[in-house]
């Protein structure tokens, strides 16, 4: 119930500040803000407020783990306490810091059909009018003058998930890092949602009591026993129409790189080619 959620919040004796024992560290716009409110369902999660960024930043890096443990959440000792930074899969620096402060994390990586993301991540970028982006196309960025793909548009590069996929592989074991399918949190989260409970050790709580689908804003919404909670506006935004030759030239670019993640991780997404 939502004093059950506000009692969470509150300072009890035997709570306390600890370090994570599981980050979610990507992908931008793969859905990291849905997986860690679901999370937080369950009653054994704790989850850090905000992006905490403390990988990926060199000032928040230098300020050290206290800091950073200064930003967890109180929990109880049968707590897992769970943050979130997307930008700390694409970021070079953070495996090996974050395997230095502890080599046993768990590490939550969700990703989502590589095209549909690079378009979510340009709404995002150019969701914002006072952020002086240009008004170019998708089609525009995405595309070179000579009719091939622009694999320096970030959304491209960021959505190319085995080149940042070894570096990780070169740092933790594979059986530290479970891939959520982002495609599936979004149709059927609590067959995604139950596999992560198992990854993560916790009893099976999640279900399908936790979850109604909105049909207005088209994506399902959470359920704290009687409080109903949608992600904000800014999940699940419109995405513009791209034109079908440009989706059809960013699928046959990403196929050959699809299948190089399927192999480095041993798991098929199926995505579209
Ligand atoms: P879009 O807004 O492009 O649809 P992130 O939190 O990593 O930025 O990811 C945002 C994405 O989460 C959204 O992208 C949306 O597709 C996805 N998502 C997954 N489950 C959702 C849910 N239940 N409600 C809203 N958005 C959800």
């Amino acid at each position: 119930t939502q004093d059950d959620r506000a009692y969470r919040r509150l300072r009890f004796p035997k709570t306390s500040r600890r370090l994570p024992q599981a980050i979610i560290i990507g992908v931008r716009k793969g859905g990291t803000r849905a997986l860690l409110e679901m999370l937080f369902l369950h009653k054994s999660v704790q989850k850090a407020n905000g992006e905490v960024h403390f990988f990926d930043r060199d000032d928040n890096y230098e300020r050290g783990l206290d800091w950073y443990r200064r930003r967890m959440p109180y929990s109880f000792p049968n707590q897992i306490t769970i943050e979130k930074s997307p930008s700390y899969f694409v970021t070079p620096e953070v495996p090996e810091r974050i395997k230095a402060m502890n080599s046993s994390i768990k590490l939550l990586l969700i990703l989502r059909d590589p095209v549909i993301r690079a378009i979510s991540d340009y709404t995002q970028l150019h969701s914002n009018p006072l952020a002086n982006r240009s008004s170019r196309s998708f089609e525009q960025l995405v595309v070179k003058p000579d009719g091939t793909v622009n694999t320096n548009y970030r959304p491209v590069s960021v959505s190319t998930y085995h080149n940042h996929v070894y570096r990780w592989l070169d740092v933790f074991p594979r059986e530290q890092l479970f891939v959520v399918n982002g495609d599936r949190l979004i149709t059927n989260p609590v067959s995604e949602l139950n596999r992560i409970e198992t990854f993560l050790g916790l009893e099976h709580r999640i279900g399908a009591d936790n979850f109604y689908f909105n049909r207005t804003k088209g994506f399902y919404c959470l359920r704290y026993g009687p409080v109903d909670k949608c992600l904000k506006e800014t999940k699940g935004r419109k995405h513009p129409d791209v034109r079908p030759s440009v989706v059809a030239k960013l699928r046959e670019h990403f196929s050959q790189h699809n299948q190089k993640l399927y192999d480095v991780l041993g798991q098929d997404f199926g995505w579209p080619e």
